[in-house]
């Protein structure tokens, strides 16, 4: 009795120490597939995009949640990092810095050929896994980088985008963001508008992975309802833990259920515990409530790290994947549910993606009704003789003026 009770701790140390054992053993194979990571943002706003200058190598930078020795500690096996330009380049220099944010990915690749593959199919993912790289793929957030243009669409796909968030926190023409919800922005387009239904076909038509992090509750319902291909949540958490509008709520939850969609679940504080603090027990709290709601096939992981200026206790950094997937192993997911949140579950998503995709279907080619942009140094070729016309009645009469002039002056 008594030399029982003198065990328990220790069973208790080493339980946790088999956990963590497990969770490497595991990780070994199926390594993380992460959603969402701004380091491409940090090296612009740290360096400007200048990689060869010494403190920004990457083996050695400091002050970021992200560099190699830690994604190699966390067992990092795919990224999909974020070429994000913020809402004020819209209707601006937008599609240049997009741009430019995806060649800096392009060249962390080059830079560290033994760390990073860029790939941009699932079939690379699983080449890069076997070669114990990270997959390094690319994710446009948001949808103003392409500026309401589908060309810019298809040509941001060659260039390697293989997720779009459709909005940041801010509309697009023809799309609307959370902010709607909490009434700080006005609906506009009250889910997708006709343009946006366009914009979702063509990536449907091309395999780029809708991504709906951001995004209001109507513009998730209407793509959940609309897109041949499941989608994800590139980096939201659940809004029934944390009532917060960037978090996806239960009915949603359902209907990412029923289309085979995804969840990534973002680290942020903010989203996690609705409050300045968290720790690493509530981030699981939302993996296991996604997982009650929609299954264990649409969880993911989404940490959102270099993003965010507040992250749990216990998830500082990439480093830490591994006590996370050990809380998931505590809270008793099977081996094939934690393999699905790491990788198999957007590998599955990306495989959809890719059979529906059909690049022998014609493009669309319809543009924007011209009176949907904004900005004052647009040019506006090709609208007065496109044959979309009848759609411009403004660019119609301008091109009637001078005629109806002229035949005034008679
Ligand atoms: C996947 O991408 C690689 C290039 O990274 C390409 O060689 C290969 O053909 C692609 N696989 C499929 C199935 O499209
Ligand atoms: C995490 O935070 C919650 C809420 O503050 C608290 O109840 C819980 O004990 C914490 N868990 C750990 C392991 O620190
Ligand atoms: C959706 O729910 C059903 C029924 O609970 C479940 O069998 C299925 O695995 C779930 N789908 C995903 C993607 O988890
Ligand atoms: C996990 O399963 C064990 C054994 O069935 C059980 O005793 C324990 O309460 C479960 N833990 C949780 C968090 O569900
Ligand atoms: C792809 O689209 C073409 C042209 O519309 C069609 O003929 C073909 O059947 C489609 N392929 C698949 C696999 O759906
Ligand atoms: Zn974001």
């Amino acid at each position: 009795m008594w030399s029982g009770l003198w065990l328990w701790p220790l069973v208790a140390v080493c339980t946790a120490n088999t956990f963590r054992e497990q969770a490497e053993r595991i990780m070994q194979d199926t390594p993380v597939i992460d959603g969402h990571n701004d380091l491409p943002w940090q090296l612009l706003n740290m360096f400007n995009n200048q990689l060869l200058d010494k403190r920004a190598d990457l083996n050695t930078l400091t002050g970021t949640h992200t560099n190699i020795p830690k994604l190699r500690a966390g067992f990092v096996g795919g990224q999909f990092w974020s070429a994000y330009t913020p809402c004020d380049t819209q209707n601006k220099d937008t599609v240049k810095r997009t741009l430019e944010q995806i060649d800096v990915i392009h060249r962390m690749c080059q830079l560290y050929p033994e760390t990073f593959m860029c790939v941009t199919n699932s079939s690379g993912i699983r080449q890069a896994f076997r070669e114990r790289k990270v997959a390094s793929l690319i994710g446009v957030e948001g949808g103003h980088s392409i500026d309401s243009s589908l060309g810019v669409l298809r040509t941001l796909y060659h260039l390697g985008m293989r997720y779009m968030t459709l909005t940041h926190n801010c509309n697009t023409p023809w799309a609307d963001n959370w902010l709607v919800d909490t009434e700080e922005d006005n609906a506009q387009s009250h889910g997708l508008s006709p343009f946006g239904k366009l914009v979702l076909k063509e990536m449907n038509r091309l395999g780029i992975i809708v991504d709906l992090a951001h995004v209001s509750v109507a513009t998730m319902r209407a793509v959940l309802s609309q897109s041949s291909a499941p989608v994800i949540f590139s980096h939201s958490s659940a809004y029934r833990i944390c009532e917060h509008r960037r978090n996806v709520p239960d009915d949603v939850l359902q209907l990412v259920n029923q289309t085979g969609s995804l969840v990534m679940v973002n680290f942020y504080n903010d989203y996690v515990s609705c409050k300045g603090e968290a720790n690493l027990s509530q981030v699981a709290d939302h993996l296991d409530h996604i997982k009650k709601v929609a299954g264990a096939g649409a969880v993911g992981f989404g940490g959102d790290y270099d993003g965010v200026l507040r992250l749990p206790a216990g998830l500082e950094d990439v480093s830490k994947y591994p006590d996370l997937v050990a809380e998931l192993l505590r809270r008793n997911w099977t081996e094939t549910e934690v393999r699905g949140a790491l990788a198999n579950n957007l590998l599955r998503v990306f495989e959809v993606v890719e059979q529906v995709s059909n690049h022998t279907q014609n493009p669309e080619e319809e543009p924007i009704n011209l009176d949907k942009l904004e900005g004052s140094c647009r040019t506006q070729y090709g609208y007065s003789a496109a044959p979309g016309l009848h759609h411009q009645w403004g660019v119609l009469l301008a091109a009637l003026a001078p005629l109806l002039l002229s035949w005034c002056l008679l």
